[in-house]
């Protein structure tokens, strides 16, 4: 949700701030603001709208120069977006400056208290009060944020990362967290927080992740951790193992172009190192014995959105490789069904950003219930890999744009090198059939590559259907996930609506949708699979084009057979099925950030959204 950063070192603060905040506005785009000491004053700038609104402001009306600094870029939860919700909040006497990501719930309580106590409050946020308390507390605390700050911790409820700075203690910057992104980046003689690495990789790559319910104190030249009553807490150091330039768009006019084209590496990066030289799948970070792994008696796949995508492909694999039953469930829902969970079951809980609320919220549920969890994460330091009881990295490098798109492949990829480990350790498959499989996904870089070197069609098809009202998209079999996911990428980019289905569900309801020059894209699997899904789906486009669509039709190379009942066709090469999702869902990515383009919208940051959703 929303990005925050804080420097306190030897540079201009501002400077730094404003370039954090420039890799961290994916997160949130409402508004966004930056506080500064200088002289023993407090100096803040904000603005409502993206980060150039903040700039232009900056550049008509000045901060003075410090070397102490915080921002933030906000995804609006309480109060519109505008100039006066927009953060850092202050305190009443302007001595305090607070930045907030997440939701305090008790906010209402704690607001008509300070009500009540003659505290005027300006803007219509839960986060403001947080200044005002911080405001309360100081003298209570002999002045001291640090402990003003835990104290203030201690009254919260709800999820937060505070970045607070004190006009009378100009030589540090004060953190915490509850479930809710902080990391600190440690440098030379001056030090960062921020909600992610990528604010602060410009500077340093030695990071330090934080627990739950930990307040961090930032000077020049130190970094202490302490739990919300003052302890001392342990810290885990780690060393980022992607530079600046992984952060940048690299030439590419967009972020997710970028990471489109990047996506051969992310697979290939994803692969790397985890099979021996016999052949066999070594997984260094999976912390879960064999033993364990024999004790499963059931799968439960976590995550949301486009990694709830990548899951619905994995149970395919996991079931057809391994035997365990495997059930995939929407993150949000998870906790609220009473669901079934005992320690002989195996939770796989897939996030990009290691941070999403929903799908932290299910894992801890599962673990509460016994249950071993397993993170599918492409990013180091996060929540959700830390909390689990083992963790598996995708090495796509940052993904900035807010539609995922490596991240998706390479959650693919991830969950396959499970499945396929499950598979050894518990002897489901002989070592050569493991190898086989290994080979094959080997093969897959190369064949999206391929994919990308011919995407041009399928950027004129975008053009040509520009002005539909709405595109349906149907697959069978893993096609089905991968038509979910297409809709999901024209509905977040395109504004337009889109429905994915199974394509043998569209008889029992949803083909009364399909109207004339209705664009219905089909993700066809191959006909040398199970031969009779092909076959459905040729009758199933069949039933679709007698009422007018217009279809689609996502092919692999050599299929005839459905070329003939194609008004457009797009190849991809040949796979084997489970493969097939790797390269049938690049083209959908092309066609939505394609149409984004063609319909002028703001392809990276689209509208409502932001990459990593901590709220509930
Ligand atoms: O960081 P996560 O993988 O947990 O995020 C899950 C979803 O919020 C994310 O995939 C979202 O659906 C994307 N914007 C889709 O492109």
């Amino acid at each position: 949700m929303c990005g925050i950063v804080g420097y306190v070192g030897e540079k201009q603060a501002l400077e730094i701030v404003v370039a954090g905040l420039r890799r961290l506005e994916y997160r949130g785009y409402d508004s966004a603001g930056v506080a500064v000491v200088a002289d023993r004053e407090l100096h803040t700038r904000k603005k409502a709208g993206k980060l150039a609104n903040l700039e232009v402001l900056l550049g008509t009306d000045p901060l003075p120069g410090s070397t102490i600094g915080i921002g933030h870029t906000r995804w609006a939860t309480h109060g519109v977006p505008n100039d006066l919700n927009a953060h850092p909040h202050t305190s009443a006497d302007g001595r305090v400056a607070i930045i907030h990501n997440g939701i305090i719930e008790n906010f209402a309580e704690l607001r008509d208290d300070l009500i009540a106590n003659g505290v005027p409050i300006t803007s219509d946020t839960d986060s403001e009060v947080v200044a005002h308390l911080l405001a309360a507390a100081l003298p209570v605390h002999d002045g001291d944020l640090p402990e003003a700050m835990r104290s203030v911790c201690r009254l919260l409820e709800g999820a937060f990362t505070l970045v607070a700075i004190n006009a009378d203690q100009p030589d540090l910057v004060v953190g915490a967290r509850r479930n809710s992104p902080l990391v600190v980046g440690v440098g030379d003689g001056e030090n960062f927080m921020a909600s992610d690495v990528s604010a602060f990789i410009a500077h340093t790559r030695e990071a330090i992740e934080l627990g739950q319910d930990q307040v961090v104190v930032l000077t020049r030249d130190s970094v202490t951790v302490t739990d919300f009553f003052g302890e001392p807490a342990p810290v885990t150091p780690f060393t980022v193992t992607w530079d600046a330039s992984a952060a940048e768009k690299g030439g590419y006019d967009l972020f997710m172009l970028k990471e489109i084209a990047e996506q051969p590496k992310a697979v290939a990066d994803t692969l790397l190192g985890r099979i021996d030289r016999s052949g066999s799948l070594q997984l260094d970070d999976m912390r879960l014995s064999d033993a364990e792994l024999r004790a499963v008696s059931k799968v439960i796949i976590i995550a949301c959105g486009t990694a709830y995508h990548a899951g619905m492909v994995a149970k395919y694999a996991i079931e057809h490789w391994t035997r365990i039953p495997c059930e995939v469930e929407l993150a949000s829902e998870f906790r609220y069904r009473d669901p079934i969970v005992d320690p002989r079951t195996l939770i796989i809980a897939i996030s990009q950003s290691g941070e999403t609320m929903d799908t932290l919220m299910a894992m801890r549920h599962a673990r509460e219930q016994g249950a071993k969890v397993l993170a599918i994460c492409n990013t180091q330091g996060a929540t959700i890999p830390r909390e689990s009881d083992a963790a598996l990295y995708t090495y796509a490098g940052p993904e900035i744009a807010v539609a995922s798109t490596k991240a998706f492949l390479t959650q693919i990829v991830a969950c396959y090198l499970v499945a396929l480990y499950l598979a050894q350790v518990r002897g489901n498959k002989f070592p050569d059939e493991i190898r086989a499989i290994i080979a094959e996904l080997a093969d897959m870089p190369s064949l999206v590559d391929l994919v990308l070197d011919t995407a041009e069609p399928v950027r004129r098809l975008a053009h040509l259907f520009a002005d539909a009202r709405s595109v349906l998209f149907i697959g069978r079999h893993v096609g089905f996930p991968v038509a979910l996911e297409g809709a999901l990428k024209l509905k977040e980019l395109a504004y337009m609506h889109a429905e994915g289905f199974a394509a043998g569900e569209l008889k029992h309801g949803p083909i009364a949708l399909i109207e004339d020059g209705l664009p219905v894209i089909v993700v066809a699997p191959s006909p040398r699979g199970r031969s009779v899904l092909h076959e459905k789906i040729v009758s199933n486009i069949q039933e679709v084009r007698a009422r007018g669509a217009v279809t689609i039709v996502i092919a692999e190379e050599g299929d005839e057979a459905v070329a003939a009942y194609a008004d457009h066709i797009i190849r991809v090469p040949q796979c084997p099925t489970l493969m097939q999702p790797l390269v049938s869902t690049v083209p959908l990515q092309v066609f939505a950030c394609e149409m984004a383009t063609v319909k002028g919208h703001d392809v990276d940051q689209p509208r409502n959204l932001a990459k990593s959703v901590t709220v509930e």
